[in-house]
């Protein structure tokens, strides 16, 4: 049986809550992941993809989960089990809360180790790493590849900045100090984004941005695969924190009279516009130098480059670094909080005691991605079709198995579960756009998940 914990706080404006949203949904999906799995899966096509899954699918599950948080007004489980029981439906639907805090937990493992990258990296740019990478300037590229080689294939490094950003995260949760942490990201998103904008014009100057433009918007579909638009769907869920529990928790926050559908949409333009700045930003470094999209499409190898050849780059790198690691810490601190809630909720912990012990099992399970980056023996163990080591299983299992299966289900919930009246009420849209919004979940995200599914796991090889 669930507790009731019923949340009586709200944001204290609209403002608060796209802020705390966007803080959560911008951060290493959109600095990190986006480049590099573009990279891998050809440029254009992927990047069409992965808009088409924002726009039709990650949009109406952002508004279904923030409206679900919202009526259950409690942590995610509760409020899915609360909301189906209100419209005649078993309480086992809270399994949609519990999947995304389980998915959050398996995410932040490895986020803590790529965050820690980060700051190793801010270190790096103030010492002066990247200008003395850039002395030789035909073994420019070559030095910030061993720069990037040492740094991961070094389990103590990995494990002192890997440890530094799991107990930072633990005392902003344990002692709440959000406050002071909201008004720093306040002024530091904009900033970020402001100087990425000023590293994309300044790459597009230095660099081969035409080869860079082509590469992103060209569509050639031949370059694409099921398992790159399998690879798009997960990331439209990734990069939006969807189907991690926490929309949820942010709908519950959320005062009457706020467009669901107008903030959704707003979170879901500013982080897309930050992923494609920074594909712009580092794409062009990557051909002007010759690297490979495959491989160089990275903000840890190929922006350094950059900051190594611009005036003050030192020091233009140090700021984006740091920047990067606040965009990094708002998101990991967003994905203890579902933890911490969790066992605050099921087992009645105190909050230091939940930051504690979540925070400890993260950092336990990162021993795993640390040992595959690093090439140790043991965290190269088979995972099949899932990848060779702890490191891609976790991600291939968060972001293209159980994220993807959370957005079904969420869109399943809204779109056939919930009374109509329910969510026509939460959504408060006009008559046409509540239909849009329907179809899209009840045929067009489901449908379409359970199609990707199918295909990369050759289910559909049968019929055709
Ligand atoms: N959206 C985050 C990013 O792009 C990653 C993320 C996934 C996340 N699920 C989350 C962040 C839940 C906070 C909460 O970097």
């Amino acid at each position: 049986m669930h507790t009731e914990t019923h949340v009586s706080n709200r944001w204290s404006s609209r403002y608060a809550y796209i802020l705390a949203a966007t803080g959560a949904a911008v951060g290493l999906g959109n600095l990190w992941k986006f480049p590099y799995i573009m990279g891998e899966n050809g440029g254009g096509a992927f990047v069409l993809v992965y808009l088409l899954c924002i726009l039709f699918i990650g949009i109406p599950v952002m508004m279904a989960e923030v409206a679900i948080g919202k009526r259950g007004r409690s942590t995610p489980a509760n409020a899915a089990a609360m909301v189906s029981v209100e419209s005649g439906h078993s309480s086992h639907w809270s399994v949609i809360g519990s999947m995304g805090v389980l998915a959050g937990f398996l995410i932040l493992s490895f986020y803590v180790v790529i965050a820690g990258w980060a700051a190793a990296y801010v270190l790096y740019a103030g010492t002066g790493e990247f200008s003395a990478a850039a002395a030789n300037s035909t073994t420019h590229a070559e030095a910030i590849g061993t720069l990037f080689g040492n740094l991961v294939s070094s389990i103590p490094q990995l494990l002192i900045w890997t440890t530094l950003t799991v107990v930072a995260v633990v005392y902003v949760i344990s002692k709440g100090v959000k406050d002071g942490l909201e008004t720093a990201v306040t002024y530091l998103m904009p900033a970020l984004l402001v100087l990425l904008i000023c590293i994309m014009c300044y790459s597009a100057i230095v660099g081969d941005f035409a080869s860079a433009f082509a590469f992103m918007f060209d569509v050639d579909f031949s370059k694409l695969t099921i398992k790159g638009v399998l690879v798009a769907l997960g990331h439209a869920f990734f990069t939006l924190s969807l189907a991690s529990g926490i929309m949820m928790v942010y709908g519950a926050y959320l005062p009457e009279g706020v467009s669901i559908a107008k903030t959704s949409i707003m979170i879901a333009i500013a982080d897309t516009v930050v992923a494609l700045i920074a594909g712009l930003a580092i794409y062009p470094i990557v051909f002007a130098h010759g690297l490979e999209p495959s491989a160089g499409g990275s903000i840890v190898q190929s922006l350094p480059i950059a900051f190594g050849s611009m005036p003050m780059g030192d020091f233009v790198g140090t700021l984006f670094f740091i920047m990067v690691v606040f965009a990094a810490f708002t998101s990991a601190i967003a994905l203890l909080e579902s933890a911490a809630a969790y066992l605050v909720e099921r087992q009645g912990l105190t909050r230091v005691k939940a930051a504690i012990i979540a925070g400890s099992g993260i950092w336990l399970l990162s021993l795993g991605t640390i040992g595959s980056l690093a090439g140790s023996e043991w965290a190269q163990i088979n995972f099949g079709f899932m990848g060779g080591n702890i490191f891609d299983a976790l991600d291939y299992l968060t972001a293209n198995i159980l994220l993807p299966l959370g957005g079904l289900l969420i869109s399943v919930f809204a779109g056939w579960i919930i009374k109509t009246e329910v969510v026509k009420s939460e959504f408060s849209l006009a008559p046409w756009q509540f239909s849009l919004v329907m179809v899209l979940l009840r045929f067009v995200a489901p449908l379409g998940i359970l199609f990707v599914f199918a295909n990369s796991v050759g289910v559909l090889d049968f019929i055709s």
